[in-house]
């Protein structure tokens, strides 16, 4: 059995204090947005709450789907290095960028470079599909696991927070998906925005997301992780080999009293069931002034 544990949308807090420099972009209106509100949605003792649990129960493997920080500031990103070193080493945990980790544009190393060893192949999974020169999709594979990590993000207009795969990943996804299915691997794939048609709105959704569900139809997946909605959705997709899970995972650090569905992370149990697959998720939750975290649900996605 393997345990592949889920988080997303972490958008790390407090704020660095931002230089006057900084905000003479996109980055004002967010700022402006942080302080007047967001900044008391995302919290830092809850996401701590969760990341100790998570850190705890030793999943075999962890994958971060983005938004890690929230305006792009060089610092945010040092800052989220850090929360992911704490997480595991490299080899543990997978990263992925989300709008707001594109929100500017940034050299990489000043951005999300500085994630680059969580965002990066193992050899056994460069074995199987070569990482392209655009650095995505990349792929990992532990036995009999294989992540694809796909990156949605791009630079957009203020108040847009749209996503795009675009055609070379899709291209590539595609090989990788048909590759990886020959070989009767367990296939997860990695992306920030939801993949479906109408999981978001047309600022806020995949731009390409007709031909990137076209893509998962055709190829075959198994288990598709996104975050982006800020909120627990599970959907079934018919494909060539059998029907794909597409889990959406809440901000891990949203957790309002009242207002805003409890901060969450999943844990998916992955074992070979005769010529299929069995799966079960945990959802792990605090909410509020709660001050541990509890076991929310367990259920299983699938049985063979
Ligand atoms: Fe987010
Ligand atoms: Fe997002």
């Amino acid at each position: 059995m393997f345990t592949l544990a889920h988080l997303s949308d972490i958008h790390l807090s407090p704020m660095p204090r931002a230089k006057r420099r900084d905000l003479l972009s996109k980055r004002m209106l967010g700022y402006v947005n942080w302080h007047r509100g967001r900044k008391l949605v995302h919290r830092r003792e809850i996401l701590d709450l969760l990341t100790r649990d998570l850190v705890e129960r030793k999943p075999d493997h962890i994958a971060v789907t983005g938004d890690l920080v929230n305006l792009g500031l060089p610092e945010e990103f040092i800052r989220a290095a850090e929360w992911l070193h704490h997480l595991g080493p490299p080899a543990h945990v997978t990263a992925i960028p989300g709008n707001h980790d594109a929100y500017v544009r940034l050299h990489p190393e000043s951005g999300t470079g500085r994630w680059q060893p969580y965002m990066r192949s193992n050899a056994p999974g460069e074995l199987l599909m070569p990482t392209p020169p655009t650095l995505f999709p990349f792929v990992r594979r532990f036995d009999d696991i294989a992540i694809v990590a796909l990156s949605s993000a791009i630079p957009t207009a203020p108040f847009i927070a749209a996503g795009k795969v675009g055609s070379l990943q899709r291209t590539l996804l595609a090989e990788a998906l048909a590759r990886l299915g020959r070989e009767g691997l367990f296939r997860v794939v990695l992306i920030h925005h939801p993949p479906l048609p109408g999981q978001a709105s047309w600022a806020r959704g995949l731009r390409d997301a007709g031909r990137t569900t076209r893509i998962l139809k055709q190829n075959g997946v198994e288990l598709v992780l996104h975050g982006h909605n800020h909120e627990q959705t599970v959907r079934e997709l018919p494909t060539a080999s059998g029907t794909a899970i597409i889990v959406g995972a809440p901000s891990a650090s949203e957790a309002v009293e009242g207002r805003i569905p409890a901060a969450r992370y999943n844990e998916y149990a992955i074992a070979r069931n005769g010529s299929g697959w069995h799966v079960e998720m945990t959802g792990r939750s605090v909410a509020g002034a709660a001050e541990h975290v509890w076991e929310c649900e367990r259920v299983v996605l699938r049985e063979r």
